[in-house]
């Protein structure tokens, strides 16, 4: 199967509503906010702007990447930049790898080139990919080629070995991979963000990366799409691997074992609601992701039900912060108002 169809059946799958971990959650029910009787501020005061990859963000929210690379995502990837303008979000986009390959800029990618004035735009590479380019001399090229292609503020670089190895298609390769990381950060090129894509990143692997200099950790942990599940409904002897379905690190454990360790810490997988991005946040999050369920309001009511559930989340934080007595996001992250459920 070539990538633009690979590409295509992703989308229509993570929208088949089949996509989820079917047991494992997230992680957020099992915390909840200390009510505060005394806030010391004003509801309309509490702010939740904040800056990212040196721009100023509206509120603390990351559409993560998802797509590019076949002709209907120029359309979905133009409306998640509308979106994403008017709401004062950043934005990801899906795998470069094969935009890099074609000889000419990719439309469905360069169409978010213009949101990249007004807002955060990431690019995005597999790490498996970057150590192939590391080994033969090219990686600093095709970051380069990568970043020029959208204006982007940073590159995302995925790390997805259980995908890999589901895939049909995988390549489960990933000896290089750390040093393939270090060379672009110590390159200075652009921020580089570490991202995994549903299954998370510990403690003791973010520590590796912040030791070779990485700043910016995407944990997009387990609970939200499984992209396990994703492989393996794409796979001809699914019950070989089914039990691989709900691999992962749900994102709240991700966050507390990363907080410490990571001077930016994004937190992703299984964000579902304001409750959630709060949680996350109060947990130690600097940043909130979200991926299909965007790309879920985007395919019922197009860039308004993105904004409009962006300002639903928006709302629902604030409310969270007001009732705990914080107004600033600084102030809702270090007072940790969370007491663990039973
Ligand atoms: C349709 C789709 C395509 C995706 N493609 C990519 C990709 O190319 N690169 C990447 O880093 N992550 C990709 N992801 C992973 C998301 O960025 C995110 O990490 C993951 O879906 C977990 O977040 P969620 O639970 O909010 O969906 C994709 C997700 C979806 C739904």
């Amino acid at each position: 199967m070539s990538i633009a169809s690979r590409k295509e059946q992703h989308v229509n799958l993570s929208l088949s509503g089949k996509a989820t971990f079917r047991e494992k959650t997230a992680g957020f029910e099992r915390y909840e906010f200390e009510y505060c009787a005394l806030p010391e501020c004003d509801f309309r005061d509490v702010r939740v702007d904040t800056t990212f990859l040196g721009m100023p963000l509206r509120r603390p929210f990351l559409v993560t990447g998802m797509t590019g690379g076949y002709p209907d995502a120029a359309r979905i990837n133009a409306g998640i930049a509308e979106a994403c303008v008017q709401s004062g979000i950043a934005m990801g986009v899906g795998s470069m790898r094969a935009a890099l390959a074609a000889s000419a800029p990719d439309p469905s990618f360069t169409v978010v080139r213009e949101a990249s004035t007004e807002i955060p735009i990431i690019a995005n590479l597999g790490v498996a990919q970057l150590a192939i380019w590391h080994r033969d001399g090219s990686l600093l090229d095709m970051v380069d080629r990568a970043v020029d292609m959208i204006g982007a503020r940073a590159l995302a670089v995925h790390l997805n070995p259980l995908q890999e190895l589901l895939q049909p298609e995988g390549e489960p390769e990933f000896r290089g991979v750390l040093d393939a990381i270090a060379q672009v950060v110590a390159s200075e090129r652009t921020t580089v963000i570490v991202k995994e894509v549903g299954a998370g990143v510990s403690g003791a692997v973010a520590k590796r990366l912040v030791d070779v200099g990485v700043t910016h950790i995407d944990v997009a942990g387990a609970g939200g799409t499984s992209w396990a599940g994703i492989e393996i409904m794409r796979r001809s002897d699914a019950d070989q691997v089914d039990h691989l379905w709900d691999v992962g690190i749900p994102t709240a454990e991700c966050i507390r074992q990363c907080r410490d360790i990571v001077p930016t810490l994004i937190a992703s997988g299984g964000i579902t609601n304001g409750t959630d991005c709060a949680t996350a946040l109060a947990l130690g999050a600097h940043i909130v992701g979200s991926a299909r369920p965007l790309l879920e309001a985007f395919s019922r009511g197009g860039s308004d039900a993105i904004v409009q559930l962006v300002d639903a989340w928006e709302l629902h934080l604030r409310q969270w912060m007001f009732l705990t007595g914080c107004a600033s996001l600084d102030a809702f992250r270090s007072m940790s108002p969370l007491n663990t459920r039973a």
